[in-house]
């Protein structure tokens, strides 16, 4: 029979030991020099030899050719694509059968017996800007989910009104209440869902047109519905050049800038399954700006095609505590694409949002 090591398993160093990582099975176990020597050998196919070379086949580190293990590895398509971090990424953080999941009563039990719950906000120095209470105008739910749509044609000269963009991030990021865990620390409930209530996102507006506001980087400080300046305003290149080179990036009023406070899910979650909830929890904060938007007649578009370590870096975001994971950008429509989505809405033609020119600017 002809083995070789298995593609699925990720080898790691540990205090000085190699050891085999089976993220398939959620097993972890330290090779010995033996096993570490004999792995060579089996880098391709090749007879199977010997005892210890048997229990690698048995501890599955090796896999026999034409073996159901063989065929899994065969069979990975798409995550072939998606390459071996994701790959390894997936195994790791997917639940088996076995699992154990925890009752929300032993849940705060685990946390009680924790101390020191991280702070549910962040608060930045710098100069605060109080906006104004305003809410989106009353509009018929399902009116608002059809129309719902990604802009990518904003007016580039109209300002966003400053009583929008304030109910924007009220009714997206803003704190709606406050539960008192006992023994445990503060929720936040907001409009959009978290996972655990951890709500890890913070956000951070970067202003181009925004009426009566100065062009710049801010922090929203979520219980006190205030702006905290940080930096002055990036040039248009900047902002093109942090969504990925997309021009509409730069035409936008303001792009609202997504970074989550690890800490504050890993508390609850100290688990590789914790990163989804993140990524995941980005997903319902831009579907609830999605929304939100549309109900006050701006346009939107979300995009993770970012340039992470430059929007890291102009934000002041402390790398690895905090991630920056995606950006909603926001503005008026075009008037031209504002018609255009109102016809599409009563049946007309349908296509994607792009101004004329989009095709040929893309990527400048
Ligand atoms: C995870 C994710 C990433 C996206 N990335 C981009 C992007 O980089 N640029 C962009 O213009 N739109 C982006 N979008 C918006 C999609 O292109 C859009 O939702 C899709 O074309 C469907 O159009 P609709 O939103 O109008 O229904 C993204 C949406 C999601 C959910």
């Amino acid at each position: 029979m002809r083995v070789r090591v298995s593609r699925l398993v990720v080898f790691l160093w540990r205090d000085g030991q190699l050891v085999c990582d089976d993220p398939l099975r959620h097993r972890q176990f330290a090779l010995t020099v033996e096993a570490e020597r004999l792995l060579r050998g089996y880098a391709d196919w090749a007879e199977l030899d010997g005892r210890l070379a048997q229990q690698l086949l048995d501890a599955h580190v090796l896999v026999a050719e034409g073996s159901p293990e063989h065929d899994r590895e065969e069979r990975l398509g798409a995550w072939r694509d998606l390459g071996p971090a994701a790959t390894y990424y997936h195994l790791a953080s997917r639940t088996l059968g076995s699992d154990v999941f925890r009752s929300a009563a032993q849940d705060a039990a685990v946390l009680r017996a924790k101390s020191g719950q991280p702070a549910p906000v962040k608060e930045h120095d710098g100069p605060r800007i109080a906006l104004p209470p305003t809410d989106p105008p009353p509009v018929d739910f399902t009116t608002v989910l059809a129309a719902r749509r990604s802009t990518r044609w904003f007016d580039p000269d109209d300002p966003v009104p400053l009583p929008a963009f304030a109910a924007l991030l009220r009714w997206t990021a803003g704190v709606r209440r406050e539960v008192d865990v006992s023994g445990v620390g503060t929720a936040l409930l907001k409009t959009a869902p978290s996972g655990g209530a951890r709500h890890p996102v913070e956000v951070y507006p970067v202003v181009r047109d925004v009426e009566g506001l100065e062009p710049g980087i801010y922090h929203y400080a979520v219980r006190r519905h205030e702006l905290v300046r940080l930096a002055p305003a990036p040039g248009g290149d900047r902002l093109r050049e942090w969504c990925g080179g997309q021009p509409h990036a730069a035409q936008a009023g303001f792009l609202l800038m997504y970074a989550a406070v690890l800490d504050r899910t890993v508390w609850k979650y100290p688990a590789a399954r914790a990163y989804r909830a993140l990524l995941l929890d980005v997903g319902h904060l831009s579907q609830t700006v999605y929304l939100t938007a549309t109900a006050l007649g701006l346009g939107t578009f979300f995009t993770a095609a970012t340039r992470d370590a430059p929007v890291e870096d102009a934000l002041g975001l402390s790398w690895p505590d905090e991630v920056f994971l995606g950006v909603s950008g926001v503005g008026v429509p075009h008037p031209a694409e504002r018609d255009r989505q109102a016809a599409m809405l009563a049946g007309g033609d349908a296509a994607f949002s792009f101004p004329p020119d989009a095709w040929h600017g893309r990527g400048e």
